[in-house]
């Protein structure tokens, strides 16, 4: 099927026939009726991550945030209690706060005044009276998101009112997030050490989750600290195909860089590094003291960084919770939140953000080379004599693994196909 020549607007049963088994066609990075239509029926409909309840701990805090397109404020109440709330005053609809994190005691309508408490409750209307006798303020709180619902601390939302709930999208990415929290003896993490904001003129399915790239995009990085450390961190040992590390596929779009085989092998020569470091013997202790010996380990095997993404907007990589906030066909937003871990000595936690800074941060060894060569694919899929992308690596060799996940090696695209299978189905369910 020829479809350089794609009508524009189509519908999402067309739209979902340019994700095939092993290509996908150029239109879904490009076309901004299909971004579009992704809005409408992915990030419109599905879960979304808006943040991490330990972002605003005390009663007033909030972040402002967008799900999909729509503006929201994720605010603790008064009354403790965690809700995302439509970013738009139920007068004639303005955003009430445009700052994107702060903490008050009342949310303030900039344009005629009116004013909600921290639960989005309508507490004052100047000169009321004018609305008539029957005007009642309670029928006109702050809209809150159709559902949202929490997994240990991760907040999410869905604009749909109906749909699978949180548990069930989750599924298997919840063990997953438990390393990442379970890296803290106390099982819980702070993400209010700040966030590197990165937005580059590319689309949004492009981030993270390639396991193929780091030796070319990241090559100076790499050529570096294999000089430095020749075990652990060369190219033949994480990143190549000859590595033990695999792709994983585990359904509903969520994917991972499963590193821990690489990881498992050198973990005795890991932890006899770590010994005697700043902080680090009280942390493994408490570590083993929390959780036992052997899922301690197993936890420090993986340093608590599942390297997932959990569809469409949540990727959990090293010590970051990163969000995506698409804007565009060919504009995104990242987000990325290093946390610290609550229960460890400081210099856990510094080490911590000294490693996020050092690939993630804006002058960093990592994150501008992805954006750079986001932006280079943006501007490739511009020529579309030949429209179609190849996602077929590793599509004879990849295996169900014994739970039920797709597995391949570590350089196999079994987790971009992982994701627009998902895509595929949420398309064509919506046709
Ligand atoms: S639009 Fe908010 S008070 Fe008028
Ligand atoms: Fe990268």
């Amino acid at each position: 099927m020829d479809m350089s020549d794609l009508p524009v607007p189509c519908t999402p049963r067309e739209i979902s026939q340019l994700v095939q088994r092993d290509r996908v066609h150029g239109s879904i990075y490009t076309s901004q009726a299909i971004f579009e239509m992704e809005m409408r029926h992915i990030f419109h409909r599905t879960w979304l991550c808006v943040g991490h309840a330990s972002e605003i701990p005390e009663p007033g805090a909030y972040r402002t945030t967008r799900l999909g397109t729509q503006s929201v404020i994720m605010a603790r109440g008064s009354d403790g209690e965690v809700r995302v709330l439509m970013n738009r005053c139920r007068h004639r609809g303005v955003a009430l706060t445009e700052t994107e994190t702060g903490c008050v005691r009342r949310f303030t309508c900039p344009y005629h005044g009116w004013v909600y408490d921290t639960t989005g409750e309508l507490k004052l209307v100047p000169d009321a009276d004018a609305y008539g006798r029957g005007f009642d303020l309670s029928a006109y709180g702050l809209t809150p998101a159709p559902r949202v619902a929490q997994y240990r601390g991760f907040v999410f939302a869905s604009l749909s009112p109906e749909g699978e709930s949180l548990d069930e999208h989750l599924g298997p990415a919840k063990a997953y997030m438990d390393l990442f929290l379970d890296v803290s003896p106390l099982g819980e993490i702070d993400a209010r050490a700040g966030v590197t904001k990165t937005s580059f003129r590319a689309n949004w399915k492009f981030v993270g989750m390639d396991g193929y790239h780091p030796n070319y995009v990241h090559k100076t990085v790499y050529d570096l600290r294999r000089r430095r450390k020749p075990v652990g961190s060369a190219k033949g040992e994480s990143f190549s195909d000859e590595s033990a590390n695999l792709t994983r596929d585990l359904g509903k779009g969520h994917v991972m860089l499963d590193v821990y085989p690489v990881r498992k092998a050198n973990y005795a020569s890991y932890l006899q590094s770590m010994s005697g470091r700043p902080g680090w013997d009280a942390y493994y202790a408490a570590m083993v003291q929390a959780w036992g010996q052997e899922r301690a380990d197993e936890i420090l095997v993986w340093a608590g960084d599942p390297h997932i993404g959990v569809f469409p907007n949540l990727q959990l990589i090293g010590s970051q919770i990163r969000l995506i906030r698409p804007v565009a066909a060919d504009v995104t937003e990242v987000l990325m939140f290093p946390t610290v871990l609550k229960g460890v000595p400081d210099a856990i936690n510094e080490s911590r953000l000294r490693a996020h800074e050092a690939f993630y941060g804006p002058a960093s060894q990592g994150s501008p080379d992805d954006a750079e060569i986001f932006e280079r694919n943006q501007i490739g899929l511009s020529a579309v004599v030949d429209p179609w992308v190849l996602l077929a690596r590793g599509l004879d060799r990849e295996k169900v693994d014994v739970d039920g996940s797709i597995v391949g090696t570590i350089t196999d695209e079994t987790t971009q196909r992982g994701q627009l299978k998902q895509w595929k189905l949420l398309m064509e369910q919506a046709a």
